[in-house]
């Protein structure tokens, strides 16, 4: 890795003294072989992760890393399956990668299933440990590290029962095949029993459920809590039909579900999520070693509310949650 990087550096030095004479020349001094490869796996398709996507893209390219220039993305969508996933996993391996980036938690098992030896950097991944991806995140020993973004699930809780003070059940709805949905449903459950409310939970394996399990909440409980689950994300048009259809006051984990169709959140900017990854990447382009970089986290929360959604299910956003909002849909 670090020769390839030294060279590279050399070449640009050449590449920069002869660009004067000939562009051509110069440009064929950069061989296939001096040009890193990386392998891209997103889990599926929805806003938040291809906000992370881009987030990496900007900042590679912000720093001299350009896709077709010296560096190739490989950039794969598993399309939420399993399947796909380990092909486009050992595919990576079998194409000798430099770096992989897999973006969301399914991504990042499968790849890491694939290789102990590539590096590996998990792009917002809920929970490092419980996924299995690294015993100690704080010095993650292997080829795996990354950006972690478990989401503040408690001040998202505490949004939804400002809308629903008077509250006594809470839905709340995952994917059961998304270890990152877990973490956060048990903190769920866990600080809803403390409040003395009850959480009425339904799941999924797949997004043909999603309309099943949310529709089966509605009537049943004062409120709704989607956690940062991929599958949800995926199927939000479905998810906020169902809450404007029930008069289902929703708080979901991340800011671009809410956009799509529901009341408010407390959330990253999944896009400088992505850029931070983009910054890991770097630093293993550059010669680091993964074993050695800590996992990182996303720390900055802002308020997001979509007061047009709230008048659609016929909910009043109390004025202070409104004021304190970073973004007002
Ligand atoms: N944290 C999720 C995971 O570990 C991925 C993710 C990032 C996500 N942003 C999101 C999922 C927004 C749903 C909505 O898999």
């Amino acid at each position: 890795m670090k020769n390839k990087f030294q060279n590279l550096c050399i070449l640009g030095l050449a590449a920069a003294v002869f660009a004067g004479c000939s562009a051509n020349a110069a440009s064929e001094k950069v061989t296939t072989e001096d040009v890193f490869k990386i392998g891209v796996v997103q889990y599926v398709e929805h806003q938040s992760l291809d906000d992370i996507y881009k987030g990496i893209v900007d900042e590679l390219k912000a720093n001299g890393y350009e896709d077709g220039i010296n560096i190739e993305i490989d950039y794969q969508n598993g399309q939420g399956d399993q399947s796909n996933l380990k092909t486009i996993s050992s595919k990576f391996v079998n194409d000798n990668s430099d770096l992989i980036i897999a973006i969301a938690t399914p991504a990042a098992q499968a790849v890491a299933s694939e290789t102990s030896e590539i590096p590996i950097i998990g792009a917002s991944i809920t929970d490092m440990v419980s996924a299995g991806l690294v015993e100690n995140p704080e010095n993650p020993g292997g080829n795996i590290t990354g950006i972690s973004d478990m989401a503040p699930v408690e001040e998202q809780i505490d949004i939804l029962l400002q809308l629903v003070p008077d509250a006594k059940s809470i839905g709340i709805s995952y994917c059961t095949n998304e270890v990152n949905s877990e973490v956060q449903v048990n903190k769920a459950i866990e600080y809803l029993k403390s409040k003395g409310i009850e959480p009425v939970i339904t799941t999924v394996t797949n997004s043909n459920d999603v309309l099943q399990a949310i529709s089966s909440l509605a009537g049943k409980v004062d409120g709704l809590y989607i956690p940062v689950d991929n599958t949800m994300a995926s199927a939000m048009p479905t998810i906020s039909s169902v809450c404007v259809e029930n008069k289902l006051p929703i708080v979901t984990g991340a800011a671009v579900m809410v956009e799509q169709g529901a009341v408010a959140t407390s959330s990253f900017d999944y896009y400088d999520s992505g850029k931070q990854a983009g910054k890991m990447a770097i630093r293993i382009l550059e010669g680091e070693n993964p074993a050695n970089m800590p996992v990182e986290f996303t720390e900055e929360t802002k308020i997001y509310v979509n007061k047009t959604f709230a008048d659609s299910i016929g909910i009043e956003v109390p004025e202070n949650l409104i004021k304190s909002a970073y973004e007002v849909y």
